[in-house]
């Protein structure tokens, strides 16, 4: 068996058996197949794909590349939340303090950024102190003490993924069925999640482009839960616009703040109410208006924040110190009308130039940058009135270009549902 005809039987549209797998993985994993190799055999199945058996089979070749963390010894319920990435996507800092303020339990292993989407690490990292790593011994501490811990993927949890997200980061090689599957299912089973819930995005700003793709992935990643004895709930949401107003790491998290303060955008309210709701369901059968009565008096009464609190103290981080770039420039609108669309996709790629993501595998990430939004999809805006904040540091910014990402209309336009349906469980 050799790497190059690996590759080439990808390029004719072929499928890949599970001794091949295995080489391709192993063999890049150890070094015997070079990045060169690897990032094309990954564009060959960005480009023609993987049916459900070789995606079952790369999922499982991940997850045995490195250990298996036990969760037993957490007490209580716990939850796993993970997203398929998106753009001002801060859902995981809010649900999991609200989550452990409502009884739960959220021991969460999570990703840094990839391609023009945001990673909770990444966010995390911009609080000052704040520590990414914790000993397995640390981890399930925390969870059981406060009900939440979220790190990256330490150890030797899924060595294979973390070198292959790496690559794929930086070779235009995200955007895969197979690839996002097999990436988030190996990581979530190894780290020992039964009960997962991903928050599917779709829309101009995700992986996922189109509702039938989108579907496919969560067809995808219930089939793989069940062989794995997981129960995977797929909830697919809007990513045509960004989530919330901030994007960018220390924006991000000054978001989560504010909103566990009661500052809650309508469309992070939207999402993080029926995960909420999901979770409650799920672990407690507890019915939709218990759980958003029992959610807003956590929030209402500052339990949720207090967590919040609480877990980045315990992970080292000082709450008032997150890293915000002084340099800022306000960005009105010159026309009239209704915001009918923003081209989240390309807002994305701004901010990750600007710093808040790599371009080269060794980047550093400058996480005071991002864009305060001032207007969403459907609002009015006025010639003149503020549409944006953008926070920079070295960068040049092209008012144009950032202009450019946003379609103003004379007819009102509706505003966009977050909650598109829901796959599993
Ligand atoms: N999140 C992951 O962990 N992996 C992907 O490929 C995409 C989102």
């Amino acid at each position: 068996m050799n790497i190059i005809d690996i590759i080439v039987k990808k390029k004719n549209k072929e499928e890949l058996s599970k001794e091949e797998i295995e080489y391709a993985i192993n063999g890049y994993l150890e070094g015997s197949i070079k990045d060169y190799q690897m990032s094309s055999l990954l564009m060959a199945i960005v480009l023609n794909g993987m049916n459900l058996e070789e995606t079952y089979y790369l999922t499982k070749t991940m997850l045995e590349s490195g250990d298996k963390c036990d969760l037993s010894e957490i007490e209580g319920f716990v939850i796993d939340k993970h997203s398929t990435g998106g753009v001002g996507d801060k859902t995981t800092l809010i649900l999991g303090p609200i989550l452990a303020s409502m009884g739960l339990k959220m021991a969460k292993m999570s990703g840094r950024g990839l391609g023009h989407t945001g990673g909770t690490i990444d966010k995390l990292e911009s609080i000052k102190g704040f520590k990414v790593e914790l000993s397995r011994d640390e981890f399930i501490k925390e969870v059981n003490e406060i009900g939440m811990s979220v790190i990256s993927q330490s150890g030797n949890i899924v060595p294979a993924d973390k070198k292959l997200y790496q690559l794929r980061d930086v070779t235009g090689t995200t955007e895969s069925i197979p690839l996002i599957a097999s990436s988030i299912m190996s990581k979530k089973i190894a780290s020992g999640s039964k009960n997962i819930i991903i928050d599917l995005k779709v829309g101009n700003g995700a992986l996922m482009k189109t509702l039938d793709s989108a579907r496919c992935l969560a067809n995808y990643m219930v089939e793989i839960g069940k062989r794995f004895d997981r129960s995977v709930i797929c909830v697919l949401t809007n990513m045509s616009e960004p989530l919330g107003k901030n994007i960018g790491n220390g924006l991000e998290v000054i978001e989560s703040i504010d909103y566990l303060n009661g500052l809650q955008s309508r469309d992070l309210k939207e999402l993080i109410t029926t995960l909420v709701c999901t979770a409650m369901k799920v672990s407690k059968n507890m019915s939709e208006e218990e759980a958003i009565k029992l959610m807003n008096e956590k929030v209402s009464s500052g339990e949720a924040l207090d967590k919040f609190r609480q877990f980045v103290e315990y992970q080292g981080g000082d709450i008032e110190s997150i890293d915000i770039s002084n340099k800022m420039l306000q960005i009105n609108s010159s026309k009239e009308g209704f915001l009918k669309s923003i081209n989240t996709l390309k807002l994305g790629e701004i901010v990750r130039n600007l710093g808040a993501g790599r371009i080269s595998k060794d980047d550093n990430i400058d996480y005071g940058v991002g864009i305060v939004l001032n207007k969403k999809v459907g609002d009015l805006i006025m010639p003149g009135e503020e549409l944006l904040k953008i926070y920079y540091n070295k960068k040049d910014i092209r008012i144009d270009e950032l202009l450019s990402c946003f379609e103003v209309v004379e007819e009102p336009v509706a505003r966009q549902d977050v909650i598109i349906e829901v796959i599993g469980g």
